[in-house]
């Protein structure tokens, strides 16, 4: 019988083009290891994220482990013009893209009693406004790009939580974000897989990142699922043909409930 390996995702195998991906937020986290993942899979990178000097850290260690194009782009996506600009520089480098991740996000604490509209507005504008805004300017690159390789097509990968598919009390306007998430990867399936693009969301429980990290005192650190397990699943995805689309995948933390945050 012959072995099973992992399919090639570079690109290289059948001597087009090296897939290319975009990763928001990958400076450090899940977004930092979803994109150490597909770098060792041969895939070009567009990374982002607001503080230059961790984005610049990330890409010298993404380069220097895996050889691979990383291209770097400052942004701030609460800002309409820095969304603008992250398509555009995967676009002037790459022409296509295979894969979008839509990773960046922020949390905030805060109740529907007392919440402030301040902080509703920015937790919807970067968990969800950007990330359609990116969806829409990238989605010629995407179609571009399943239109090159049929058999596998094009996907958009996008972090919700857990906390948008059973709510959180103190999680209002989070929730409600990563739920709209979910929703919207569902639309774009639906009007965009016969273009052969398709959505998922991911949406974990806890993970141990810096986001959760002032949460050791209620919630044990290493009961919390890893970083590596998102990005596992991002390129099992990859792997996929485009015969498949998967709205959402809940990835629970082990305990006494099944959908545990
Ligand atoms: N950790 C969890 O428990 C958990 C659970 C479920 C879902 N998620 C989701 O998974 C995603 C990644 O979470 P994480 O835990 O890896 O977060 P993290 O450790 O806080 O990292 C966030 C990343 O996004 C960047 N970022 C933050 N705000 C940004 C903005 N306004 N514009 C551009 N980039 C921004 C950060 O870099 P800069 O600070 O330099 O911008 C960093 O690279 C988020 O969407 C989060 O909601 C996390």
């Amino acid at each position: 019988m012959a072995p099973v390996t992992a399919p090639d995702i570079s690109g290289n195998a059948d001597s087009q083009p090296r897939r290319s991906a975009l990763v928001t937020g990958a400076s450090r986290g899940i977004g930092y290891e979803i994109a150490r993942r597909l770098a060792g899979q041969g895939c070009e990178l567009t990374i982002s994220a607001r503080r230059r000097d961790g984005l610049l850290e990330a890409v010298d260690k993404l380069r220097s482990e895996f050889g691979v194009n990383v291209h770097p782009v400052v942004a701030n996506l609460a800002n309409d013009a820095d969304v603008a600009e992250v398509v555009n520089a995967h676009e002037g480098r790459y022409g296509a893209l295979d894969l979008l991740v839509l990773n960046a996000g922020v949390g905030a604490a805060g109740t529907v009693a007392e919440l402030s509209v301040k902080h509703y507005d920015l937790v919807l504008n970067v968990n969800l406004r950007s990330q359609f805004l990116l969806v829409q300017k990238a989605l010629p690159m995407l179609r571009k790009a399943a239109a090159t390789r049929p058999s596998s097509g094009a996907r958009v990968v996008a972090l919700a939580s857990i906390t948008g598919v059973a709510a959180e009390a103190g999680l209002s306007a989070y929730g409600a974000s990563k739920a709209a998430l979910i929703s919207l990867c569902e639309t774009l399936s639906l009007e965009e897989a016969a273009n052969g693009v398709s959505a998922t969301a991911i949406s974990p429980g806890f993970v141990a990142t810096d986001m959760t990290a002032q949460m050791d005192k209620t919630v044990d650190v290493d009961s919390m699922l890893r970083a590596s397990d998102v990005a596992e699943l991002v390129v099992a995805l990859s792997h996929l043909s485009a015969k498949a689309v998967v709205p959402n995948i809940v990835i629970s933390r082990a305990g006494p409930a099944i959908w545990r945050a």
